[in-house]
């Protein structure tokens, strides 16, 4: 099939979100400028670049004039840290998803314990297995096709990294130990349970 995204798809429900697939999923902890912590999931969300590691979620709004959150307190403070979501993890992670009002420390309303990060403010899922510390470097927004409430980027430098030295295998990130949780769109997740490795081509000589 082929549809125009201006047009409609004539399917039960839209399949863009399982047309970019798997998304990780950024768990998002900020404290806003009233400091209220606040801890929300993002699958619009992944690493950038690597020299400097630099990472963005995306976030829709609740409407026109409310920002979600994770965003509003990033702007305004500064600062935000993403926990990984192992597969342990995974309800726990959805039950904040939920949204609760600004005033509300998702953590500590549902009992998730945190714990300090090291270089910023906002603490991180303790038992998450790794913890990106990031300060704020820009936002994008993004298109308002839908009553105006539009997406917006926003982007972090990731100033400081924890891995748990229990999902470190010979220095390796332990990914099958981990199985980090990723968005397939619908309600549909996944977790990554197989690795297989590819070594990059080597250039060869015309000669050859
Ligand atoms: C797995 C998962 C992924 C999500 N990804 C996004 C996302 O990428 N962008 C977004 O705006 N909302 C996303 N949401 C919804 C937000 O988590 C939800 O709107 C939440 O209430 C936002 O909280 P906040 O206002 O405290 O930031 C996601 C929810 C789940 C369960």
């Amino acid at each position: 099939m082929f549809w125009k995204t201006d047009e409609p798809h004539g399917l039960p429900r839209d399949p863009f979100k399982s047309c970019v697939i798997p998304r990780p999923i950024g768990w998002i902890s900020t404290i806003g400028a009233d400091g209220v912590a606040n801890l929300a999931p993002y699958s619009f969300f992944n690493g950038v670049s690597g020299d400097p590691p630099m990472v963005m979620f995306a976030s829709g709004a609740r409407s026109p004039d409310a920002p979600k959150d994770s965003i509003h307190n990033t702007e305004q403070t500064g600062e935000f840290v993403c926990s990984m979501v192992s597969y342990e993890l995974k309800d726990t992670m959805n039950d904040t998803s939920v949204a609760y009002d600004a005033g509300v420390d998702e953590a500590a309303h549902l009992g998730i314990e945190m714990e300090p990060s090291a270089l910023v403010k906002p603490m991180r899922v303790k038992a998450a297995p790794i913890h990106l510390e990031c300060t704020y470097f820009g936002t994008m927004d993004l298109p308002a096709d839908r009553n105006g409430a539009g997406n917006a980027i926003c982007v972090g430098r990731v100033v400081g990294v924890h891995i748990r030295d229990e999902f470190l295998k010979d220095g390796f990130v332990d990914v099958e130990k981990i199985r980090p949780v990723a968005r397939l769109g619908y309600m549909d997740y996944t977790s990554v349970q197989e690795v297989f490795t590819i070594m990059r081509p080597e250039v060869k000589s015309a000669a050859e």
